[in-house]
């Protein structure tokens, strides 16, 4: 059989990467399932894209649509006429799609409406609730074509079957994510800023931020990021920054002397200064999954998230994105009263094997 994996953007480098080699692995013992790796060119920089695949040791693309940027329908339809031609001069058996970005939308609908080829989502299932999200839409739309989903939680599946969804579609699998983070963590590598800056473990807190309700309105986001620094009273706070932010932070005239910023950092150093801070303050859903299988107190500047069990079990708690709930939350991190957490069900390093085999069983190879 022939699997396409679409990637697109830096959160689906680490999500393919195990399934990759979960294939390769099955290959090798004779197993007759091709693949072809497709790279949308969402996510195009060095640093958002090359970098990752070379320390992930993910092969070069087989394909590449360069999409590039642009408002979300001209990515979506640049994604979409791409892949679909791809697919015209030679059809998968199976698309799958991982995560909710731009990517994993346009390319489930191009792949379902030509010969309604199957898709599966890997991540599938979990829903903010917070319609204004780019991301919840692309959920929301890719699982309402998707044939087989492969879940993180029980909480994605009881959405799913709210929605629906039959139980015999539904593959309670973990995350791949973490399969990354666990086989990469004895990799990974000290950033140049460790030293620079004299940072120490436990004695510095990692921030990122690049949602467009935190990012693209800069009095917002220059309100958050002076809370953020009267709150950390001095303790160091190493922020690296998102292109769509660096675009915001430019010209705005938002007092950054305070923070120590870095352009994106690669997977692998990026990891290595989360499991040795004393703290992550971010609006991304991936690094709460990270921070709370490494056991590091995670702030989250949303309202919402999608992984509730980063907060039910893990280290993370949903700030919002008022900064007056900035403050008492820094008071309890410095109290050393921040919860400890655990680790969700199944989040346990051997996700992408567990999907190639149901994909090996529902497909009947052999
Ligand atoms: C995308 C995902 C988001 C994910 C994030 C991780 C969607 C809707 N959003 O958001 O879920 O958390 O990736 O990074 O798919 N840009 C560059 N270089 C690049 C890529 C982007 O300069 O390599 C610029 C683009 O020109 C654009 C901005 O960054 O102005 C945003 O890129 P885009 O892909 O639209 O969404 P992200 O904010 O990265």
């Amino acid at each position: 059989m022939l699997i396409d994996i679409i990637a697109g953007a830096r959160p689906n480098f680490i999500k393919i990467a195990p399934i990759v080699s979960a294939i390769v692995e099955k290959q090798n013992e004779g197993v007759p399932i091709e693949y072809r790796l497709v790279h949308t060119g969402q996510h195009y920089d060095k640093k958002m894209s090359h970098d990752f695949f070379e320390q992930l040791g993910i092969p070069d693309p087989d394909h590449n649509l360069e999409a590039g940027s642009g408002t979300q329908a001209e990515q979506t339809g640049k994604i979409m006429i791409g892949y679909e031609k791809l697919l015209l001069e030679k059809p998968c058996d199976l698309c799958i799609v991982v995560g909710d970005v731009t990517s994993t939308m346009a390319c489930s609908i191009a792949a379902k409406k030509i010969n309604n080829i199957k898709v599966a989502h890997v991540e599938g299932g979990i829903r903010s609730g917070d319609w204004t999200m780019p991301e919840e839409i692309n959920r929301i739309v890719t699982d309402s074509i998707t044939d087989y989903f492969f879940t993180t939680s029980e909480r994605a599946n009881s959405n799913l079957r709210k929605s629906g969804i039959a139980d015999n579609q539904i593959y309670f699998v973990g995350n791949t994510m973490i399969d990354t983070l666990y086989k990469q963590m004895p990799r990974f590598i000290q950033p140049a800023v460790w030293e620079s800056e004299n940072l120490t473990e436990k004695g510095y807190i990692v921030m990122t931020l690049h949602r467009p309700a935190n990012v693209d309105d800069t009095s917002k986001l220059g309100e958050l990021i002076n809370e953020i620094v009267r709150s950390a009273k001095g303790i160091p706070l190493v922020f690296p920054v998102h292109p769509r932010t660096a675009k915001m932070l430019a010209d705005s005239g938002i007092d950054t002397s305070k923070l120590t910023m870095t352009e994106p950092l690669s997977y692998l150093e990026f990891n290595y200064l989360v499991q040795k801070a004393m703290a992550v303050v971010t609006d991304s859903g991936g690094i709460t999954e990270e921070a709370t299988v490494m056991g590091v107190p995670c702030m989250t500047l949303r309202d919402s998230t999608e992984r509730p069990e980063t907060c039910d079990i893990g280290t993370n708690e949903l700030l919002g994105t008022d900064p007056a709930a900035i403050p008492p939350a820094f008071e309890k991190l410095l109290a050393k009263e921040w919860k400890k957490g655990g680790i969700p069900e199944l989040w346990d390093g051997k996700t992408a094997g567990r999907i190639v085999q149901h994909i090996i069983d529902i497909f009947e190879v052999q």
